[in-house]
């Protein structure tokens, strides 16, 4: 999410921690900062905004003098965008310097704690506890304190530490969060990123889960969380800086697809405590919860397509009636609400004109408001009465595809403590729940795998007109998703049907060898879809089916059948997409597109 950056050595520090965090720029950030030892105390400097304001205001990095340093770009999760929450965080003597990508989970209980025993924080951040628990623990031993740490956050993280007392070194850990050791010859960098050193050098280590690096100038140390050394190869960057910035993988939108195991557990982990949905930020009471009889879920795009099937999942599950609404509809209607109506407003970017514009129609209304919003401190964010954040990251490519999984997550969650709290499921239920949600990072993670045998499909309709989606609840939200990426990336036209409307009308538009994807996870429609399957086969259509592993029945009436690992049913979305994510992208790489930036769409549309 946020880059980091450390340097030791002979040069100055501050120009070099600004270089490299300039090289992670293309992930988006809201503030930076850098700690230099000057031989005597470290010094820090942060800055809210672009990192220009940092190197205006450091002269390049340059009044802070010392050969040791680390710096940071945020990217806000716990936290608006601000000086204050900007890192490096320090202990209170400022003896300790903290650099942190990832998320804390059980941050607040941790401040509770150290509070209770004195410590004052300074920020609104997860990080911050990091730098007072180690300075709780140090009596000396910078690498036995951060063992100890280890053992008490949990979470993710990618750590960069600096210790007055040890001022030839920067210590660095890791766990659920990327983190390299870049080799140069008497100096020596650590980066959360592999372009923030690329200028420099080529020769890193990767630093695997739970372990601690211990870095001078001279060498690197790698331990386990018993302080065991490990011993290390060092392998050869062979990648350019393009394909760098991009992790090595081709396009953003195909990194950003294989993001989405981490991302949808950054959403969801923080929020399962004990066997229980825990969303703190929701801020309302059991009775609250109670007391909710309408749901408006209000969004554009792809969020909008989560409201969908957030619809049937609230509906079948909570037993709450749920309204989904374009934002760009909502706000020149005349909703009916009362006091029992919620807005959820959903949205990757929390600045798109139509949503904010709904969700200030809703609060002019008195009506509660809650957000789905990924980026930290966005208009919607602030504006709303509640937000939960999706921590997916930033998401760089115009199509949105962990964006989509992380708001399914949110929704799962609210929709599951709902239904627990208004007493329409069991506690077993909702452990069960829990339970298959936990399942879905490695579920995605299979079908990743797979991604060849999609891309070889892909290659066979690069050349189709249109292409039609059907489904049938929520498989017909899964296909409109799928439907606008391949549209969006591909520019082939296609669109998506609830299955039982085929007859209606768009049956007319098949024709001979017409590509209509199936998707078809729900049991108990099953029969259902495989008779429209053979409508549209009748009619010359060739389809392609998508369904789990417990229907292979489906393949007598599809000519390609790809399958998902079976989930309970609310949860079906999460998977059917991973395939129709991957369609979209080999079919537009096939095309030769510019996948991350198709023709006349923005990533964020703040106009109405
Ligand atoms: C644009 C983007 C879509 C996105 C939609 C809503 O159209 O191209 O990917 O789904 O805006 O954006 P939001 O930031 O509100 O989720």
């Amino acid at each position: 999410m946020c880059g980091i950056v450390g340097y030791i050595g002979e040069e100055q520090a501050g120009p070099i921690l600004l270089d490299g965090l300039s090289k992670l720029e293309y992930r988006g950030y809201d503030s930076a900062g850098i700690a230099v030892f000057d031989g005597e105390k470290i010094n820090t400097h942060k800055a809210l905004g672009k990192l220009r304001v940092l190197y205006d205001e450091t002269e390049g990095g340059n009044t802070l003098k010392g050969t040791c340093g680390i710096g940071h770009t945020r990217w806000a999760t716990h936290g608006i965008p601000s000086v204050r929450n900007a890192h490096p965080h320090m202990n209170s003597d400022e003896t300790i310097a903290v650099v942190h990508n990832g998320i804390i989970e059980n941050y607040l209980k941790l401040r509770k704690k150290l509070e209770g025993k004195g410590y004052v924080f300074n920020s609104d951040t997860d990080t911050e506890v990091v730098a007072h628990l180690l300075d709780y623990y140090y009596k000396g031993d910078a690498l036995k304190a951060i063992a100890t740490v280890m053992q008490r956050v949990e979470g993710s993280y990618a750590l960069a530490i600096l210790f007055k007392d040890h001022p030839s070194h920067i210590y660095a850990a890791r766990k659920d969060s990327p983190m390299v050791i870049g080799k140069g010859s008497g100096e020596n960098y650590v980066a959360s990123d592999v372009p923030a050193i690329l200028r420099y050098t080529r020769d890193v280590f990767y630093v695997e889960n739970e372990e601690l690096v211990s870095i001078s100038k001279e060498n690197v140390r790698f331990y386990n969380t018993d302080l065991e050394e490990v011993s290390k190869e060092c392998k050869k960057v062979e990648w350019d800086i393009s394909a760098a910035e991009k992790g090595g993988y081709e396009y953003f939108m195909l990194k950003e697809i294989y993001d989405q195991p981490k991302a949808i557990k950054d959403t969801m982990n923080p929020r399962i405590k004990d066997d229980n949905i825990v969303i703190e930020e929701l801020g309302m009471t059991d009775e609250e919860i109670r007391r909710i009889d309408r749901i408006y879920i209000v969004a554009c795009g792809t969020a909008y397509h989560t409201g969908v099937a957030a619809k049937y999942i609230f509906e079948d599950l909570a037993r709450i009636p749920v309204e989904v609404d374009l934002a760009s509809e909502f706000r020149y209607r005349n909703p009916i609400c009362n006091a029992g109506t919620m807005v959820i407003v959903v949205s990757q970017s929390g600045e798109t004109a139509d949503s904010l514009a709904a969700l200030r129609l809703a609060k002019e209304r008195g009506l509660r408001t809650l957000g789905i919003v990924n980026v930290v401190g966005s208009s919607i964010a602030r504006e709303a009465d509640h937000v939960i954040y999706t921590w997916a990251g930033p998401e760089i490519a115009v199509a949105s595809t962990k964006a989509y999984s992380t708001q399914l997550i949110a929704h799962y969650l609210l929709a599951v403590k709902f239904a627990f709290v208004r007493g329409m499921i069991s506690r077993e239920e909702m452990s069960g729940y829990i339970r298959e949600m936990k399942e879905l990072p490695a579920q995605i993670e299979m079908l990743l795998a797979g991604k060849e045998k999609i891309q070889k499909f892909a290659n066979r309709y690069i050349a189709a007109k249109d292409v039609f989606f059907i489904g049938r609840g929520l498989d017909y939200a899964v296909s409109l998703e799928a439907s606008l990426k391949l549209k969006e990336i591909s520019y082939i036209f296609s669109d998506a049907y609830a299955a039982g409307e085929l007859k209606h009308g768009p049956i007319s538009l098949v024709e001979d060898g017409t590509l209509v994807v199936a998707v078809l996870t729900q049991d108990v429609l099953v029969p259902k879809m495989i008779s429209n399957m053979q409508e549209v086969i009748t009619r010359g259509a060739f389809v392609m089916a998508i369904t789990n592993t417990e229907h292979t029945e489906v393949e007598k009436s599809a000519q390609y059948v790809l399958y998902i690992p079976k989930t309970c049913r609310y949860f079906t979305c999460s998977l059917a997409i991973i395939p129709l994510q991957l369609f979209a992208y080999y079919i537009s790489l096939g095309k030769g597109l510019d996948v991350d930036k198709p023709r006349n769409l923005a990533k964020s549309v703040t106009v109405e």
